[in-house]
């Protein structure tokens, strides 16, 4: 099998050394070999740590994908639009394969890609594009793929687990913690995408998608990320018996209007006792839970060179033995599209860190924002002057109550002088 390589970067050069040590057992599992004929990337000169002078070279990904020497088209260029889209488009459009691990591009644009390829009975796979080398896609599509799904969820994002068990571990602040990690390239030079949760919420929309049998729908997943978190937090939680996890969660409820599909990405209390608890460093685990399997865990390595190029390779063998299916586990048309769930009435307990000013009064008037929310405080933590600038920190867990109530809690309390800075609402996972 013949295969182009767009994008020669950390997953691209990693998957030619993969393809290059691996060759002789890869041939065998694929039942033919999987040859490289054609790179391209930005500079051709750039040293990449592998020989690409036995390649043909394109400057244009469109005539990459398009060279008639070519059976699949592997992009790992990034980005959700440009060179990446332009050239998945071109490989699908020919006919030829396409194996990407590119989350925000399948996240925004993988019904129209997955039409494309079933227009032109070409294989589309993506298995890189969430959680690195776990084979969590294959896990859904094909492992538990005799079950209805009740939830799936998990830590998807590598850099915000590096940076909270971090936090965790040296009681630093996000900053600095964050700083470490760029300049140990676990985060990169722009770490919006990580800490604010889109990458996360890219992966968790695909999982959803093909875990649920839904059509892909990104717009609606609902993204908080870490970077309101405060070392302080942590050690509240870890005081209560808990850790802080960035977590994507989906599911579906089935509501008197029909079914609602929830999908979020926001930090959460994770109980030490809870398989996610144990989840530390750039590692990513997701939980599926089946009707028929139980909770089931899949862990390891969410990002690098090494694991992405596995996933991406494993994605190649299937092509090879033609070992295709649909993309996302059924036919587009067959997704269903589900309208968002409103969570308001589901039943949670919530950590809820206040910044407030050091006065007598404060505590009674947050107190009472809890009363007439009608939520109810199961602990309450006081802490002096923890900013140094005069502000205290105020921490509460409450009891198990719906989500609408919190919220109204919070709106009472909206515009009040007395907070120095806007709350931290943290939810527990449950058990
Ligand atoms: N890194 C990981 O651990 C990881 C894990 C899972 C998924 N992914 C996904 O894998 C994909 C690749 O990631 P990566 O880390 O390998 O990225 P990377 O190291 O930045 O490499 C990107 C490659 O694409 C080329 N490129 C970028 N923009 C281009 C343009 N406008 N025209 C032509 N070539 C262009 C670059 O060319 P030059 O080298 O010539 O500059 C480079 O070879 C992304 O979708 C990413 O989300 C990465």
């Amino acid at each position: 099998m013949r295969i182009a390589i767009a994008g020669l970067g950390t997953v691209g050069a990693g998957v030619i050394r993969l393809l290059d040590t691996n060759a002789a057992l890869i041939a065998a599992r694929a039942g033919r070999p999987i040859e490289v004929v054609a790179v391209s990337a930005r500079d051709r000169g750039k040293p990449r740590g592998v020989d690409i002078s036995r390649f043909a070279w394109e400057d244009d990904m469109i005539a990459l994908a398009r060279r008639d020497d070519v059976d699949v088209v592997v992009e790992l260029v990034g980005g959700a639009d440009g060179p990446a889209l332009a050239c998945s488009r071109a490989a699908l459009a020919a006919g030829k394969g396409l194996v990407t691990a590119n989350k925000a591009m399948i996240a925004h644009h993988g019904l129209e890609l997955a039409e494309l390829a079933e227009g032109h009975a070409a294989p589309l796979k993506f298995e890189a594009a969430v959680a690195g080398g776990i084979p969590v896609i294959k896990g859904l599509r094909e492992g538990t793929s005799a079950n209805a799904l009740t939830r799936v969820y998990g830590i998807l994002n590598g850099t915000c687990n590096y940076i909270l068990s971090t936090m965790e571990r040296t009681g630093a602040d996000f900053a600095e913690v964050l700083a470490e990690a760029q300049a140990h390239g676990y985060a990169e030079a722009d770490p919006a995408f990580d800490i604010e949760g889109v990458d996360a919420a890219h992966k968790l929309a695909i999982l959803a998608a093909i875990g649920f049998g839904t059509r892909l729908d990104f717009a609606n997943v609902q993204i908080s990320g870490i970077t309101a978190v405060r070392s302080h937090d942590i050690a509240q939680a870890a005081a209560l018996g808990f850790v802080i996890r960035l977590i994507g969660e989906a599911d579906v409820e089935e509501t008197p209007q029909g079914p609602r599909l929830l999908q979020r990405v926001r930090p959460c209390l994770v109980a030490r006792g809870h398989p996610l608890s144990a989840v530390d460093g750039p590692t990513n685990a997701v939980v599926a839970e089946g009707n028929f399997s139980g909770r089931l865990l899949f862990q390891g390595a969410g990002a690098g060179d090494g694991p992405t190029a596995s996933a991406v390779a494993a994605d190649l063998i299937d092509i090879a033995r033609d070992e295709v299916g649909a993309p996302f586990s059924i036919p587009v048309a067959r997704l269903a599209a589900l309208p968002p769930a409103e969570p308001g009435h589901r039943l949670a307990r919530t950590y809820l860190r206040f910044m407030v000013k050091d006065r007598p009064g404060v505590l009674a008037e947050l107190t009472a924002a809890m009363r007439d929310g009608d939520v109810s405080i199961e602990s309450l933590i006081q802490q002096g002057r923890g900013d140094g600038e005069g502000a205290v920190m105020v921490a509460m867990v409450t009891h198990e109550g719906p989500e609408a109530h919190v919220a109204r809690a919070l709106a009472l309390l909206e515009g009040s002088d007395s907070l120095t800075a806007p709350p931290l609402v943290l939810p527990i996972l449950p058990l």
